[in-house]
């Protein structure tokens, strides 16, 4: 049963201490068995490959508790397929899917308290995260690995729930190169983007925009997700480039608009084209749908929508996907993993 001593309708996202984390460790070839450290906190080597040359990944996903009860992930196994991408890219053992999965449920599994009580609007965030651990001095991959899973209780990402934000565009910093590491997730892509944000944050939008790093000319994804627009006879149109991170939620969101009969388009997204979206959003995990009502440039302000209106489009999205995660709306994908007790 959840916990009684958390207030869970004014978590926003941020750490927490729960009962444990999971942890395996990779030497020799091969995985230890899993162990549940209490402390938040690890040892490692001074020289370890991740602290020197950004050796690390992560991953972001999310378990619910449902209406009728039932704990479940949502969509574990593409968290798992594109961290075993990452680790391929990064030359980290890749963590094989079904231990992934079996993690995931485990950490759950003992931090079932945690979970937010259906009707809150919470979740439990779950961070994979394999790092090198390893003492590398020369450049090189390490020779030992370290992968866990921390989870923490969640509400909204932006403050307010599914309120419409602002977006900026700063044109003197990038976020990923066309042939880097944009489409898998390494922390090195976070790290490119906290200066702008911190700029953008400072100067009143709490989201940034990044445009292609070659050309400035078509539109990327936002500093922590996906970008997609809708289009005034409801077509949802979404970037497709080598330098974007293939988002679960936007691959889900592409199919639930698939479902509801509307055209999908996956393709280039010249910046000016934005002035033709009749609704645009931020998606990821932990922002789920974000609204997006203003972009601006330089000069240049692009107004979407109203200040404080949620489109229809974004909302029917929204409720369609978190429909299906509390268990509200029939699943029909499969895409609720659930966590047996
Ligand atoms: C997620 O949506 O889970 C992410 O990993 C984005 C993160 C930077 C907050």
């Amino acid at each position: 049963m959840p916990r009684t001593d958390i207030d869970w309708g004014s978590l926003g996202f941020g750490f927490s201490d729960v009962n444990c984390h999971i942890r395996y460790v990779w030497k020799d070839g091969a995985w230890s068995k899993p162990e549940f450290p209490v402390e938040p906190y690890i040892t490692m080597h001074i020289g370890a490959s991740c602290l020197h040359y950004g050796q690390e990944c992560f991953e972001g996903m999310k378990a619910f508790r449902q209406k009728d009860g039932k704990i479940v992930i949502f969509r574990p196994e593409e968290n798992a397929k594109r961290m075993y991408r990452t680790a391929v890219r990064t030359v980290m053992p890749p963590v094989p899917v079904e231990m992934f999965i079996e993690a995931a449920e485990e950490v759950v599994r003992r931090n079932e308290e945690f979970v937010p009580p259906y009707g809150t609007g919470g979740s439990l965030y779950l961070r994979p995260l394999l790092i090198g651990t390893g003492p590398q001095i020369g450049v090189a991959p390490a020779h030992e690995y370290t992968f866990m899973i921390m989870v923490m209780p969640v509400g909204a990402y932006y403050k307010g729930g599914l309120k419409p934000v602002r977006a900026v565009i700063l044109d003197d910093w990038d976020r990923a190169a066309p042939n880097g590491m944009g489409d898998v997730k390494v922390g090195g892509n976070y790290a490119a983007s906290l200066y702008a944000h911190e700029k953008a944050k400072r100067e009143g939008w709490p989201v940034e925009l990044y445009l292609d790093a070659k050309t400035h000319q078509y539109v990327e994804e936002f500093s922590t997700s996906n970008f997609l627009g809708i289009k005034a006879d409801g077509t949802y149109v979404t970037p497709d480039s080598h330098s974007v991170l293939p988002s679960v939620t936007n691959m889900s969101l592409k199919e639930c608009a698939a479902d509801l009969g509307w055209k999908v388009e996956c393709r280039k997204v010249p910046y000016g084209e934005i002035r033709e979206f009749t609704e645009v959003a931020a998606c990821g995990t932990a922002v789920v749908v974000t609204p997006v009502w203003e972009i601006t440039r330089g000069s240049d302000v692009i107004k979407i929508s109203d200040e404080n209106t949620v489109g229809p489009h974004l909302q029917k999205l929204y409720d369609t996907v978190q429909g299906i995660q509390y268990g509200v709306l029939p699943d029909v994908h499969g895409w609720c993993h659930e966590v047996k007790m």
